[in-house]
């Protein structure tokens, strides 16, 4: 590899992004295609997604927007299949859907912590399953990039999240269990740590943005002094999706302002 191009081309690839009716899941997706790569775009919003896909059909790739709840099993399996019909072979699974129940842990109800287990763990472990699977039949190896959190390594002060925090730390650790498992066969599977990205996830729907008592504590705790912007998080999916990162797995990379260095 002798060029920038070279190490982080993603042409000829075909990627899946969960999640990505609005938030990060755009901006992964996003940055895929700007790599080159022809990206599937599964949420449950059609309309959302259409949108999504006709922006980043822009980009010169394919986009196919393919709608689904990934709690439920049988939807999940449809997108697969509808997935490898319209683009073909999974090389890149983006697992970014999630979910954020709020509410104090003495008062966290049954529904909430399995929504949040559902969502941010079980539905990204079954595609891992389904995508390696075909990946390992097919003998070309692959890449599965987790979006976890830094709240996969840490508590927060901020949000009371008690099954979101539990579900990415599995998510955290489940990735670096799949990286052994399938590194025999090409397959890398690394995690992307964010911490805050002003979001649907974080935004108070009653002022359009997040909370400013969330917010002075947020910058208050980030070495930086501020939240992360629109873009900061495209190099890093860039990376761990093209040639340049071969030899990295069962990584987790913090896109955090410094959140976790202390
Ligand atoms: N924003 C942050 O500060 C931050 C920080 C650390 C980590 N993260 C992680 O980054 C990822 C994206 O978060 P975000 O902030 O972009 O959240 P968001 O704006 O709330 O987006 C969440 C996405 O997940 C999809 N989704 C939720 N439940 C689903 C289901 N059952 N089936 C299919 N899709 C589903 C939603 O689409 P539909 O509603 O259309 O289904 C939406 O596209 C999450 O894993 C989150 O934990 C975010």
């Amino acid at each position: 590899m002798n060029s920038l191009q070279e190490l982080f081309t993603l042409q000829g690839k075909t990627a899946l992004v969960t999640g990505a009716s609005g938030g990060l899941g755009v901006e992964f997706a996003r940055a895929l295609a700007v790599a080159g790569a022809d990206v599937a775009v599964l949420a449950r919003r059609k309309e959302r997604l259409r949108k999504v896909a006709r922006e980043i059909e822009q980009l010169g790739v394919r986009c196919l927007p393919v709608t689904a709840d990934l709690t439920v099993q049988d939807d999940l399996e449809r997108a697969l299949a509808e997935i490898h019909e319209g683009l073909g072979a999974v090389d890149i699974l983006v697992n970014n859907a999630g979910v954020a129940p709020f509410g104090k842990a003495e008062r966290q109800t049954r529904e909430q912590w399995d929504s949040a287990l559902a969502v941010n763990l079980t539905a990204p472990f079954v595609l891992c399953q389904h995508v390696a699977r075909a990946m390992i039949e097919r003998g070309g190896g692959g890449r599965i990039i987790n979006i976890s959190s830094v709240m996969g390594e840490v508590a927060s002060s901020i949000f009371p999240t008690v099954g979101y925090n539990a579900s990415k730390g599995a998510v955290t650790n489940m990735t670096r269990q799949l990286a052994v498992e399938w590194a025999r066969h090409g397959i890398t599977v690394n995690a992307i740590a964010p911490a805050w990205f002003p979001t649907e996830m974080n935004r108070d729907p009653k002022i359009g943005d997040i909370n400013p008592k969330y917010k002075e504590r947020m910058e208050q705790f980030t070495p930086m002094g501020r939240l992360g912007n629109e873009g900061e998080l495209m190099a890093a999916v860039i990376f761990l999706a093209s040639p340049a990162a071969s030899y990295v797995t069962g990584a987790i990379l913090p896109v955090d302002g410094g959140w976790l260095a202390w």
